[in-house]
């Protein structure tokens, strides 16, 4: 290539660069890019339709999800429990804890995908994503709030009122705002890129353990953790208690059948969201594993695929352990719990 060509060359590159580096400047993102959907997962069930996400609204959904001002005292935010770096689950406790120094009696879940999901809490008591957040916002335990009074105080804010504004197009402040901006902040949260994800797409090698770990996990596990949501939305009875001290999906059905079943979870961002079980009383991945292998009890109400050979667990040798426990590790999500969009804007 002579000179005058490879300027030509250069020129060219450089002007293109700059032209691209100008258009992300120029163009922030559009509300259509904020929820993003990743092909393996199929249709959301939230129905976005209802609810339209718009920058405005994702942001006012975040700036609630993180301001204190949705508890009585002022003290607790959502974020306050839901912890970005912890996949938005709580690892300082085992049961949430609350206002006023109160302890609730089940373990903060990780949040993500939700928009995947139909039925929210470990019971699935709250069908709704939109009416989730009256749950933590008025149990005493949670936020102590009451929807009133928080209406009350948004409205009374020198800044919140122009927010609701731009978001919903209204002078006036309504519970209704404020669960749909809540909503879509929390639809929004999508987890697809942890190494688990950009294996399946052929970006990443897995090591040979984490690859037999997920050869067992599909044997093993996949019956009621599915990929890619690792939960079919069921709720099942694991065998962690002998006397069911919280009994899970019967408080919604009122079935004896339900006692002690509760919502499968789904794991991503699992190895970092400790602790676990819906009563938060396993602390690590590997006691999980043990748990399974050797600590279940074979109670009436067992999931069926729970019980081998008259036995309640899941055989799993000290080596298969291994396997699972690297594969579990490979689920978390370094862009979602250091993504920008969902941090605290104070
Ligand atoms: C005191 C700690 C605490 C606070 C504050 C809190 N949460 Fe939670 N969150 C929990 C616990 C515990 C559960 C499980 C509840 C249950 O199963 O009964 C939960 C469950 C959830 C779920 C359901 C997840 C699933 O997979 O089913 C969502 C969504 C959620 N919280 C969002 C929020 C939002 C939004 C706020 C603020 C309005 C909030 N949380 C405030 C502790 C908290
Ligand atoms: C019969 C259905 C079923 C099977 C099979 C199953 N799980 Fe689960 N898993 C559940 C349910 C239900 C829970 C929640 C139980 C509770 O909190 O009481 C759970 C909880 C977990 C948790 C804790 C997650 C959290 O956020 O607290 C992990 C980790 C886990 N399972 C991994 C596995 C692995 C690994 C396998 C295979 C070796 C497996 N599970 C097989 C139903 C199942």
């Amino acid at each position: 290539m002579n000179k005058s060509l490879l300027g030509i060359f250069v020129f060219l590159v450089s002007g293109w660069w700059l032209m691209s580096c100008k258009n992300e400047i120029a163009s922030p993102p559009t509300p259509e890019t904020i929820f993003r959907q990743p092909a393996e997962f199929g249709p959301p069930l939230y129905n976005f339709s209802q609810n339209p996400v718009t920058k405005a609204g994702f942001e006012l959904g975040r700036r609630l999800f993180y301001d204190p001002i949705l508890s009585v005292d002022s003290s607790l935010s959502c974020g306050g429990c839901h912890k970005q770096f912890a996949g938005f689950s709580d690892f300082d406790h085992r049961v949430s804890h609350g206002v006023f120094d109160r302890f609730g009696n089940r373990n903060t879940p990780s949040l993500a995908n939700l928009a995947w999901m139909s039925e929210f809490a470990w019971d699935g008591g709250v069908n709704h994503l939109e009416s989730f957040p009256i749950l933590p916002i008025t149990k005493d335990f949670e936020m102590g709030n009451s929807l009133p009074n928080l209406v009350n105080t948004l409205s009374k804010h020198p800044e919140y009122p122009p927010l609701f504004k731009s978001a919903f197009g209204k002078d006036s402040i309504t519970t209704q705002g404020i669960f749909r901006a809540l909503a879509q902040f929390l639809a929004c949260m999508v987890s697809d890129n942890s190494k688990y994800d950009q294996f399946v797409r052929g970006k990443a090698t897995f090591t040979s353990l984490e690859l037999e770990g997920l050869q067992l996990f599909r044997s093993k596990c996949s019956n009621c953790h599915p990929e890619p949501l690792f939960t079919d939305l069921s709720y099942r009875n694991k065998g962690l208690e002998a006397t069911a001290s919280d009994s899970g999906r019967a408080l919604i059905t009122g079935q004896s059948s339900d006692i002690g079943k509760f919502k499968v979870p789904g794991l991503r961002n699992v190895a970092i969201s400790r602790p676990y079980m819906h009563d938060g009383k396993i602390e690590t991945l590997r006691q999980v594993l043990d748990f399974m292998a050797s600590g279940m009890h074979a109670l009436a109400q067992l999931d069926p695929s729970l019980m081998q050979n008259g036995k309640a667990g899941i055989m799993l040798t000290e080596a298969e352990k291994d396997r699972l426990e690297a594969f579990l590790k490979t689920l978390t999500d370094q862009e979602f719990i250091n993504d920008a969009r969902f941090k605290d804007p104070f």
